[in-house]
């Protein structure tokens, strides 16, 4: 495996190669057509070629799905390759080298992650030997059969059996001392710090292996056999294994298809494996989180069409509110979301079981797209009869649709919420300064006729020259914690505003463009990364999660997790997320006029931030409560409370 890839030779093998050699073969029906070649897309299903690529710029696009990219990137996506797997693989069908970087560290690195790699598949071999012959698979075979899973499917999702006692798979993989220490890294086995002793995790428990995308095992969940708590244990965060950003089912639904209309997104492993045995093989889960938006991107870039699925109770409506509001800044046109919601107490697993796949399958076409849940809970409250009330519904319903990307959804929402509340658009972007959906989009990423951004140019090369466009936020360089007044505009960062198709080449580029709040957070710790550990994002500033609070949240969690990756290290973990990433580096090059230039200066701007900030959650909690019509006792306790945190906070700050 190689290292770090040097920049220069990622652009001079781009530049060697011609990408139509790559999609020659691999594209079919692909032929020349004046200047494009065209040909039937091989992400998605076509009977008419939408598929196009250009010569001179190198690059692909699909106006049917909206895949699009240079060589590297087709290859990623056709092969399922990551990228230095790509530029191998290019370089080979170019006859080059690729250089490696063999310093002894990238190289210790390097296998090391290859052997926790081998052990998880070890291990995953193992559970499932235990369940075919183990004395005591007696009870895991009947627990499965008892649910109904046949054997067939069980293989399919490699399903096994951890038996119990504490050191099953200690003892079949821990020979030496450097083995247990990649089985505990891998999250296989505990540590007993007292003791200085290791047991396995996994302990008399049904075995889900987590795979990849390329099908190699990362992860397991556990489910009890009977009642004990946890009913699922999952494994730890490891080096190959990111809840926020795996699925599981997701490499077993594109195995057994991999053109894909669509997907669902359940709650548990049965689900999806239950949905499976009835022929629904389009189901994954998140494992034990909400959905992120890493999550919802990855599968928008497979299917056209994801599907939460929730229970019918309480906690599946808020679970779904929750989605709603992730699932809004990700979607654009030409993608949909729908929200099914189950009968109390049944979950995907029992409900196929009991009503048989056909009837499951009508429920998942009479699910509610998302305008529909938008409006239904966003309403379900607001007194629309009421001047009072529909200025309520306003202030809740708009920032919400304001962190929805530029796209005719948006503009429909907007239409519609004018009619909900008699307001004109004009009325509404004063009030909210409604910047993007209002103003017509020059760019060309609304109009039909040319393609939009290339969504799989995942080269780091590719950013190096890449300059944001001309903001078009007047109020763009105002601090986050000055506006506190204003509404909460969830603008999307400008690298939204990609355009076109070709390799960007400098040229406008506001290299002084004024950073905001959080974008000054953000490059702070693009440079000083190690301070990431020093800094918390308070809760209760959900309210006002701009997008570039988002991105500064992910990545404070993330330098906590890897206080010593490098910015390449961030594009690569990040590569999955294209406006993360993007954001990221622009940012970064950006950054370079900070005029923060110690460590020091970096520590003391961040601590004055992080007051600023602590000040702007309590004044938003404090604001949300005050808003409400009744408080209880417990909430006027908790508004007494916040008030006095809030006069702490600001005479310290003064002092
Ligand atoms: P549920 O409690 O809804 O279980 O958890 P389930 O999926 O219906 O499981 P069965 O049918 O009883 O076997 C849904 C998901 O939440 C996570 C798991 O990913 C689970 O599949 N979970 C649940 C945990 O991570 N830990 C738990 O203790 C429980
Ligand atoms: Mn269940």
């Amino acid at each position: 495996m190689a290292g770090r890839i040097p920049q220069h030779f990622i652009d001079d093998l781009l530049a060697r190669v011609n990408i139509i050699d790559v999609l020659d073969g691999r594209v079919q029906k692909l032929k020349r057509t004046g200047k494009n070649y065209s040909g039937l897309c091989p992400f998605h299903k076509e009977k008419t070629p939408s598929f196009t690529a250009n010569q001179e710029k190198q690059f692909y696009y699909c106006f049917g799905c909206g895949a699009g990219g240079n060589a590297l990137g087709f290859l990623m996506e056709y092969e399922n390759l990551n990228f230095p797997e790509a530029v191998e693989e290019l370089a080979k069908s170019a006859g080059m080298d690729v250089p490696k970087d063999d310093s002894p560290q990238q190289r210790e690195k390097d296998q090391r992650l290859s052997k926790l790699y081998d052990l998880l598949s070890q291990s995953d071999q193992f559970y499932q030997e235990q369940l075919r012959s183990s004395e005591h698979r007696g009870d895991a075979v009947n627990y499965l059969k008892a649910r109904g899973l046949t054997g067939q499917i069980a293989k399919a999702f490699g399903i096994g059996f951890a038996p119990s006692g504490w050191d099953n798979l200690l003892n079949h993989l821990g020979q030496s001392a450097d083995q247990r220490n990649l089985l505990e890294e891998a999250g296989l086995l505990i540590h007993n710090e007292e003791r200085d002793s290791r047991y396995d995790r996994f302990r008399n428990r049904i075995m889900f292996p987590i795979r990849d995308q390329r099908g190699r095992t990362i992860g397991f969940g556990g489910r009890v056999l009977g009642d004990d708590k946890p009913k699922y244990l999952n494994s730890p965060e490891t080096p190959t294994f990111h809840k926020s950003r795996e699925l599981y089912g997701l490499y077993e639904a594109r195995k057994h298809n991999n053109k894909l209309d669509r997907l669902i997104i359940v709650e548990g492993y049965m689900d999806v494996v239950g949905l499976a045995q009835y022929g629904i093989h389009y189901a994954v889960a998140t494992l034990g989180t909400a959905t992120t938006a890493q999550h919802l991107e990855r599968l928008f870039k497979l299917v056209p069409e994801v599907i939460f699925c929730f229970d019918g109770d309480s906690a599946g409506r808020e679970a779904a509110l929750r989605a709603l509001k992730t699932t809004l800044p990700v979607i654009e046109d030409g993608k949909e979301a729908r929200f099914l919601f189950l009968p109390e107490g049944e979950d995907p697993d029992s409900l196929v079981r009991q009503e048989g796949a056909e009837a499951f399958s009508e429920r998942l076409s009479s699910s509610l797209p998302l305008s529909e849940f938008f409006f239904k809970s966003y309403s379900e409250n607001a007194d629309l009869d009421s001047m009072d009330g529909r200025a309520r519904f306003s202030t809740e319903v708009l920032p919400a649709i304001n962190s929805m990307k530029p796209s005719l959804l948006q503009q429909m929402m907007l239409d519609r919420i004018c009619d909900l509340t008699h307001l004109s658009l004009e009325q509404i972007q004063t009030t909210v300064n409604f910047h993007q959906a209002v103003q017509p989009q020059t760019s060309s990423s609304t109009n039909a006729s040319a393609p939009a951004a290339d969504s799989n140019d995942n080269s780091p090369g590719y950013y190096d020259d890449y300059q944001p466009a001309e903001p078009d936020y007047p109020d763009y360089a105002v601090d986050f914690y000055e506006s506190a007044d204003a509404q909460p505009s969830n603008r999307p960062s400008y690298t939204n505003k990609k355009q076109g198709f070709s390799r960007r080449s400098g040229g406008n580029a506001p290299r002084n463009t004024e950073l905001n709040f959080s974008q000054k957070l953000i490059a702070l710790l693009l440079h000083y990364p190690q301070l990431a550990h020093e800094f918390q994002l308070p809760d209760g500033l959900e309210q006002s999660l701009d997008a570039d609070l988002k991105i500064l949240s992910q990545l404070v969690v993330y330098y906590k997790q890897h206080p010593k990756a490098s910015l390449g290290q961030l594009v690569v973990d990040w590569r999955e997320d294209e406006q993360l990433s993007n954001t990221i580096v622009s940012l970064y090059e950006i950054s370079t006029s900070l005029e923060i230039h110690s460590e020091a200066d970096a520590r003391e701007y961040l601590t004055d931030a992080q007051t600023s900030l602590n000040r702007k959650a309590l004044e938003s909690e404090i604001s949300t409560l005050q808003k409400k019509h009744s408080l209880s006792q417990e909430e006027k306790l908790l508004l007494v409370q916040k008030m006095q945190q809030l006069h702490q906070v600001k005479t310290t700050s003064k002092a």
